[in-house]
This record gives C-alpha cells, sequence and structure tokens, in this order.
C-alpha cells in the first residue's frame, strides 16, 4: 500500500521535521502533532511554505482526549511516531513522567491508530539506550535488551507495544532504533545533542563541558540518513506484524573523538580565525578550554549498533559520513546565527 496521507506525531522536533520535510518533497499529504514542548514552529516553515495546503499542524499533547478524535479525522495510512520524552537525565529524576509520555503516550498513538484503521506505524526507538552494556560490538538486533535508564526502558515497552498491534491487529509496525543523530536544527539546550551543543559552544568560544572521561562512544548518524531510513517504508508492503531495524553507521566513535573531529570541520571551514580556535583536546596547550564533569547518570560506556539489517532487507545505509555531517551542521548553525546557551 502507498502512503498518501501520514501523521508525524514529534514533527515540530529535530529529526521529525527533517522527515517532514521529506515526505513533503515526496507530495505526502501531512498532519503533524506536537505539543512544542521542545520543538519548534519555525522547524516547520520550509514544509509549510512548500506544502502548502497538504500539511497540517495541530498543537496537542499525546495523551490528552483528543487525540483518537484527531487521528480519525485525518484518517492516516501511515504513522511516524517520533513524539517523546527523549532526555536521559530527566528519565533518572522522573520516571513516571518518562513512562507517561512515551508508553501512555505509545500506547493511546497505537489504540487511535487502530481505531482510524491505519495499516503502518514507525516508532523512533534507541540504539543508543535499548542494548545497555553491550556484550558484543557491534550489537546486532538480536542483542539482549537490557536498557540503564527509564528511558531506555520506556523506549523498549513502546516496542513491545508496536509488537502486540502487530500480532493481533494485523497493523505493519516497525521500531527504528536510532543512534545518536546529529545535524542541523538539534536543540543545543538538550543534554543527549552532544554535537549541537559543542558547535554552539565552539561558535560562542565557550568552554566545552565533557560528561565523564570523554571516552564513552557512541555511533553517530547524520539526521538526514535516517529521515531516509524512515522513508525506506513508504510504498512497498511488508505484511504485518513488528521488526526492529539498527539505524546507525556501525562505527564506534568517541565524545573526544566529536571534539577533535568539530575542530577540524571549524578550521576546514574557516568559521573561526585560526588563532581564536581553541586547542580543546586534554593534554593541549590550552586545555583549559576543556572541562571534564562527572559522568551522566543512566549512560552507557560504549554503545555502536549494526546496520546490517536494514542494509541487506531495504538497502538502506547511511551516506553521510562524520566529516561531511559536522561540517554540514556547523554551517547550518552559523548560518542560523545560534548562540543559545
Ligand atoms: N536525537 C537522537 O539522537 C535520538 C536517538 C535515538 C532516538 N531518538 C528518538 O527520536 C525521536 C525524536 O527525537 P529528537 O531528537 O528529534 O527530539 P526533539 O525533542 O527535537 O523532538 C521531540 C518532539 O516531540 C514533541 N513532544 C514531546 N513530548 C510530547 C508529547 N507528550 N506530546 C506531543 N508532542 C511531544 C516535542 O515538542 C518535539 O517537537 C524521539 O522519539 C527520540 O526518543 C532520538
Amino acid at each position: 500500500m502507498k502512503t498518501q496521507k501520514a501523521i508525524v506525531t514529534g514533527g515540530a522536533g529535530f529529526i521529525g521535521s527533517h522527515l517532514v520535510d521529506a515526505l513533503v518533497k515526496r507530495g505526502i499529504e501531512v498532519l503533524v502533532l506536537d505539543d512544542l514542548s521542545s520543538g519548534s514552529l519555525e522547524n516547520l516553515e520550509q514544509a509549510k511554505a512548500e506544502a502548502g495546503t497538504r500539511f497540517q499542524f495541530k498543537e496537542i499533547e499525546l495523551c490528552s482526549d483528543e487525540l483518537s478524535d484527531v487521528v480519525g479525522a485525518f484518517a492516516p495510512d501511515t504513522i511516524f511516531h517520533l513524539a517523546a520524552q527523549m532526555n536521559v537525565r530527566r528519565s533518572v529524576e522522573d520516571p513516571a513522567e518518562d513512562a507517561r509520555t512515551n508508553i501512555e503516550g505509545t500506547v493511546r498513538l497505537l489504540e487511535a491508530a487502530r481505531l482510524a484503521g491505519t495499516h503502518r506505524v514507525l516508532f523512533s526507538s534507541t540504539g543508543g539506550a535499548i542494548y545497555g552494556e553491550q556484550e558484543s560490538f557491534p550489537a546486532t538486533e538480536e542483542h539482549p535488551t537490557s536498557p540503564k535508564s527509564p528511558y531506555g526502558l520506556s523506549k523498549r515497552a513502546g516496542e513491545l507495544y508496536l509488537d502486540y498491534y502487530g500480532r493481533d491487529h494485523g497493523m505493519r509496525t516497525v521500531a527504528l532504533r536510532l543512534g545518536n543523530v546529529y545535524g542541523p536544527r538539534q536543540n543545543p539546550k538538550g543534554e543527549a545533542g552532544v554535537v549541537a551543543i559543542f558547535a554552539t559552544r565552539l561558535l560562542n568560544k565557550e568552554t566545552l563541558r565533557i560528561n565523564g572521561d570523554g571516552r564513552q562512544t557512541r555511533d553517530f548518524v547524520y539526521v538526514s540518513d535516517v529521515a531516509e531510513a524512515f522513508l525506506k517504508f513508504l510504498d512497498s508492503d511488508h505484511g504485518t506484524g513488528f521488526t526492529a531495524y539498527n539505524i546507525g553507521c556501525g562505527g564506534e566513535i568517541s565524545v573526544l573523538d566529536i571534539v577533535d573531529a568539530l575542530r577540524e570541520a571549524a578550521k576546514e571551514l574557516k568559521i573561526l580565525p585560526q588563532d581564536t580556535i581553541p586547542d580543546i583536546l586534554p593534554g593541549g596547550e590550552n586545555d583549559l578550554s576543556t572541562e571534564f564533569g562527572p559522568a551522566l547518570a543512566g549512560e552507557q560506556l560504549r554503545s555502536v549498533i549494526s546496520p546490517e539489517k536494514i542494509k541487506s532487507e531495504l538497502n538502506w545505509s547511511a551516506k553521510v559520513n562524520l566529516r561531511q555531517g559536522l561540517e554540514r551542521t556547523l554551517r547550518s548553525f552559523l548560518e542560523q546565527g545560534v548562540r543559545a546557551k
């Protein structure tokens, strides 16, 4: 079944807005549902201008009683569910609130989808927090799931509900277990977007604060590649039932590597005069510009995921390498004049 009408929850956020842009480009009618708790309407300006009446936005909270009626009235054939509480530290401080948005919100959406006759639901899960401290590297989708944080647990619970709806209600449900996504529009005020935070501080010539020793690793993936992965499920008929896919590059990159690569990208782009680029690696001439703080609660030491399954089944693989991705990110932050603190 071809997708013609899609709902994107969390479409005013970082990843969601890139996905909305890509859907609009394909001529798909889109309704964005978002409570604007961390997202912003600015992220949707491009889609709105391009799509005209084929684009709608509704400010709504996932657990609102109105949700089912809104989904039913639009009757989408596909729902992309990206709205979430995605701050690991906040999930540790307030697990009930995390569960309310990420578990109850997901269940309410799935139920609304069932009542509306929606066939496909795609869910943004986490490849970084679902496996826990890994036993093997990179983790495939068969790796045991043992989340260290309430955030990882709530994402896993969401997947189990997708599995139930896929099995018992004949829907096609898919979890994309995303690596550490970065790129333009990522909010530097969050705690998860290390690239956005460091890029902003670098452009502001501020000290970079690293949580832990900086040797923790992640699988970094550029946002347009993630949007492309979601698009893989638009047109083909994958039957019913649930499947999880890792979406990453399969490469293990430390926070210190990111700091180094960002500095190189900034030099390459001549974003800052050479002599004002702080030597931000520890032990460098000016290592005062890097600060190390305590590791975050619930944070994993090493995370890297295998993208082989989606590559072999759907021919998706990341196209943007780290260097290109960081350059594009820095350039876009510079163009927007991002100076958020
Ligand atoms: N950014 C990453 O590296 C990453 C990694 C793995 C998974 N994910 C997942 O991808 C999704 C999108 O993440 P993002 O980085 O774009 O974050 P984001 O905060 O930019 O986007 C989330 C969006 O959801 C909205 N939202 C939050 N709670 C809501 C609620 N209760 N009702 C309605 N709207 C609500 C926010 O306003 C925001 O627009 C999330 O599900 C996140 O868990 C992100």
